[in-house]
């Protein structure tokens, strides 16, 4: 692996844990303005110091984020469908490299689509990003999607759809978390981060899934409603960041997301 590759493979994963804590802000590519994602910078703006990277298109990179800000960038460059258009996984590419050297991003995001009408096509898609990220040493992270059929999330479909991204060269894979987990992690031999998926019910839910996707051999998540769109998304992401990088379990993270969140409400109630 060339310097450059090796420099940004470490701006995402960091050196001294092996992980990572990614902040999914992408969703309006498809979704439009997803709820508590109405105004990007006022969503992204507090969770900055948290998140060793941010994920998210150009278009709010440009907006919503101040360039002098230290955070890393993995660059969604895939899109092309929205949630009212005929076909959510007619993805093709919406990014040059050259943009993406002209914003100094860590890393390149693109969504795959397997089993669809448009498995060819955006794995191709997934190929020639990979081509063009080993000429200029920038990863690519491939997102195993599933458009609107969540149904799909088994260790079946998405060890089969690891792997493939793997093959396909992609430095890191993007997947969701599910039953036996382990078999995903231990057939990829790409690093594997989790989704977050649709807000789930309790704080402890949301811990429990990354301290058992840890656990079971994930590098870290690259998350995004189960942080932003919960009422306390700075003491959320805290905690998820203390599972990732310092081991916690998750009562131990619990513990802490209480505690950040009284001391807001306290700042709050004193301001
Ligand atoms: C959409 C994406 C999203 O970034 C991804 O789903 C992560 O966000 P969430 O944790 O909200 O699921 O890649 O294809």
């Amino acid at each position: 692996m060339d310097w450059g590759m090796k420099n940004r493979m470490s701006r995402i994963i960091k050196p001294e844990t092996g992980k990572t804590v990614m902040l999914a802000l992408d969703h309006g590519y498809f979704l439009g303005p997803t709820h508590r994602l109405e105004e990007p910078r006022k969503t992204i703006e507090p969770l900055l110091p948290y998140a060793d990277t941010i994920m998210l298109t150009r278009g709010v990179l440009r907006s919503s984020v101040d360039p002098g800000s230290a955070t890393n960038v993995v660059l969604r460059v895939s899109g092309g469908a929205s949630i009212i258009g005929p076909d959510l996984t007619d993805e093709g590419l919406t990014t040059s490299f050259e943009e993406a050297i002209r914003l100094n991003v860590a890393g390149v995001g693109i969504s795959v689509f397997i089993g669809s009408e448009h498995e060819r096509q955006t794995l191709l898609n997934l190929s020639e990003l990979v081509n063009q990220g080993e000429r200029y040493g920038i990863p690519v992270l491939g997102i195993t999607a599933v458009g609107k059929e969540l149904e799909k999330r088994d260790a079946r479909y998405l060890s089969l759809c690891c792997r493939i991204c793997a093959e396909l060269g992609t430095h890191i894979v993007k997947t969701y978390y599910c039953d036996e987990f382990e078999k995903v992690t231990t057939t990829c031999p790409a690093p594997i981060v989790i989704a977050g998926g649709p807000k789930l019910e309790t704080e402890m839910d949301v811990l429990e899934m990354t301290h058992s996707a840890i656990q079971q051999g994930a590098i870290g998540v690259d998350m995004g409603r189960n942080i932003w769109q919960n009422d306390h998304p700075v003491a959320i992401i805290r905690a998820i960041r203390s599972i990732v990088h310092e081991g916690n379990n998750a009562k131990h993270a619990h513990d802490l997301f209480l505690s950040v969140k009284d001391e807001e409400t306290a700042k709050t109630a004193n301001a």
